[in-house]
């Protein structure tokens, strides 16, 4: 009896031990730099989010279809002229964005272009795919928090055609 106490005690440690192996690895920086590794030589917070005003994770509450319309029309008439939807132009095609990017990143990047197309490695790998540089359009804190509230729209919503379509 006490043998099979002592095998079965035996069996549970190693169940366990092989659980926490499994999971323990890849932790909860599931959204980190949207899994990359940082060999940059940047400091973490500049490889996931970028270089700008933003320097803290947002807190994102659900979403507002107010500003993200309001953030539609800036798109329209400020990105559009380069950006499309869902091909490239002279930039990326932008609906799904924020599966590239986090959303801290897309509003350093709409509001400091230069700084991340000099310093960042995503910016950087971008430019030597388009070879063109994304110009500064004067976009202010406000103005890019609507504009992120409309690719989080957007974002939500390929997310749900890709469910449906399940
Ligand atoms: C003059 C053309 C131009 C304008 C105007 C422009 N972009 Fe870009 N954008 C680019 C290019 C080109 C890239 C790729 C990087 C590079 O080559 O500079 C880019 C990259 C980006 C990225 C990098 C992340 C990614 O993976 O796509 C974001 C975000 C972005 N643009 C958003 C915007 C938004 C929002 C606006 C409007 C406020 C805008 N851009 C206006 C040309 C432009």
């Amino acid at each position: 009896m006490n043998r099979i106490k002592l095998f079965l005690t035996f069996v549970m440690i190693i169940f366990f031990a092989v659980l926490q192996a499994g999971c323990g690895g890849d932790s909860n920086n599931s959204d980190s730099a949207k899994n990359k590794n940082n060999n940059s030589g940047l400091p973490d917070w500049e490889f996931e989010n970028g270089f700008g005003p933003i320097k803290k994770k947002l807190y994102l509450v659900p979403l507002d279809k107010t500003m993200a319309s309001e953030g539609e029309k800036i798109f329209e008439s400020k990105c559009a002229s380069c950006h499309k939807l869902d091909e490239r132009y002279v930039g990326p095609a932008q609906r799904n964005v924020l599966q590239r990017v986090t959303p801290e990143f897309f509003m350093n990047m709409v509001i400091n272009p230069e700084e991340n197309l000099e310093k960042h490695p995503h910016a950087k790998e971008m430019l030597a795919t388009y070879l063109q540089k994304m110009t500064n359009q004067n976009i202010n804190l406000t103005d890019a928090r609507k504009l992120l509230e409309y690719f989080r729209l957007l974002n939500e919503e390929l997310k749900n055609d890709s469910t449906t379509n399940k």
